[in-house]
């Protein structure tokens, strides 16, 4: 296979800590490939207007592969605020540029494994008889990746024809009397063929893994004709997966049950929204975001992230506190898309040694409130969990 080049696209804030971590141990682990830079996040809102430049989409498009850091994202008078003068008043309008890459290539396809590290003392446990048990989880979420709420089609004041559209629904009845300037839509919007896609990949990943269930996540009872539309297509996947059960749950007894009895699930599938929540809801359980990876996967394109966020109050630590193990975990996932399993299994399984062993712990291991600190409360840095990661390779 030739040498491939990875678009490195650290974003914001600790996004830019933690990615040349991961392609640190990358380097370490023997994988050969090329790096880029590519530019993305908040300074390039400010200076250019767009978070996401059309250099870097050409990058995307020419690479095929990315390793994504992480993004600010501000409300949105303060992102008009910070614009850089010269563009004010130009109608630029902020959108989060990891939203609009994952709908711009279409990495329709969001996978984030939620599997439990023994020995990490943040894993979830149960109270039983007088004592504790950990059990333990090995989920994996299929997050439908570019519809939904994430769709961006909405409005605060409808425009007149928009408005007219929608009231030729009868429970927009209700609404009749709403002033415009009070009235805010934002639509969810499913399509067939995504959600069969979604389900799809649920069923393939829980036969080739030997997971034994899948669990279709959403809420039919209510949002009837999107959540259905998920669900009739994840029984018409079913069909053809004999031997793998399908489960349908609603979000909101699922986040109840996935902290009662989270050893019961495999693989979950669920639309945007619900996949965005019980991604974090799972992965609360084996060590939170220091631990939680995904894939954002599309026919061509595939991007390779930490589930967490730019983390801006950590970013100015010197030296840094935050855990590198979230994009460590997502350079595995990467390896594996290119079919470089063995050397996927050897990271992963230094990193179960080091969480295992216990010695090198970042704050987040430790339970202790982020800041200077923390070294002193016996916290390893960043680049010293890199280091004790890379040194059990
Ligand atoms: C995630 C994040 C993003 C999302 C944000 C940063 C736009 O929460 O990747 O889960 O909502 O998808
Ligand atoms: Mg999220």
């Amino acid at each position: 296979m030739a040498k491939p080049t990875i678009v490195v696209m650290p974003g914001d804030g600790i996004g830019k800590i933690v990615t040349p971590e991961a392609v640190r141990v990358l380097d370490a682990a023997g994988f050969h490939a090329n790096y880029v830079h590519g530019d993305i996040g908040w300074d390039f809102w400010i200076r250019e207007g767009n978070p996401l430049p059309d250099r870097t989409i050409d990058l995307l498009r020419r690479h095929k592969l990315g390793l994504f850091g992480a993004i600010t994202s501000k409300p949105k008078a303060q992102a008009d605020a910070e614009l850089t003068p010269e563009l004010k008043g130009k109608g630029l309008s902020y959108f989060s540029p990891i939203v609009r890459m994952r709908q711009l290539f279409d990495l329709d396809i969001c996978v984030r494994p939620c599997q439990t590290f023994p020995g990490n003392p943040l894993n979830f446990i149960r109270r039983k008889g007088d004592g504790f048990e950990e059990p333990k989880v090995d989920a994996v979420i299929f997050r439908q990746n570019t519809e939904c709420l994430y769709s961006g089609v909405e409005w605060t004041d409808p425009p007149a024809p928009v408005r007219a559209a929608l009231e030729t629904h009868p429970k927009m009845a209700a609404y009749k009397k709403v002033a415009g300037k009070d009235l805010a839509v934002s639509c969810r919007i499913f399509t067939r063929t995504a959600c069969r896609r979604i389900a799809q990949a649920a069923f393939e990943h829980a036969k080739r893994f030997g997971y034994k269930s899948v669990t279709v996540c959403e809420k039919p009872n209510v949002i009837r004709e999107t959540s259905g539309m998920m669900e009739e297509e994840a029984r018409k996947v079913a069909a053809e997966f004999p031997g793998i059960r399908l489960w349908a749950t609603n979000i909101d007894a699922q986040m109840m049950w996935l902290t009662k009895n989270p050893e019961d699930y495999g693989v979950m599938v669920a639309g945007n929204m619900f996949g965005d929540i019980i991604s974090d809801g799972f992965a609360g359980l084996v060590g939170g975001l220091g631990f939680a990876c995904s894939a954002n996967l599309g026919r061509e394109v595939a991007v390779f992230e930490p589930t967490h966020g730019s983390a801006p109050k950590y970013a100015g630590l010197s030296p840094s506190i935050v855990n590198p193990i979230a994009t460590i975990l997502a350079g595995c996932m990467l390896l594996e898309h290119v079919g470089q399993t063995e050397l996927a299994e050897r990271i992963r399984g230094a990193v179960q040694q080091v969480v295992a062993e216990g010695k090198v712990r970042t704050y987040d291991m430790l339970r202790l409130a982020g800041g200077p600190k923390v070294f002193e409360q016996g916290a390893a840095s960043t680049q010293q969990m890199t280091d004790a990661v890379i040194a059990r390779l």
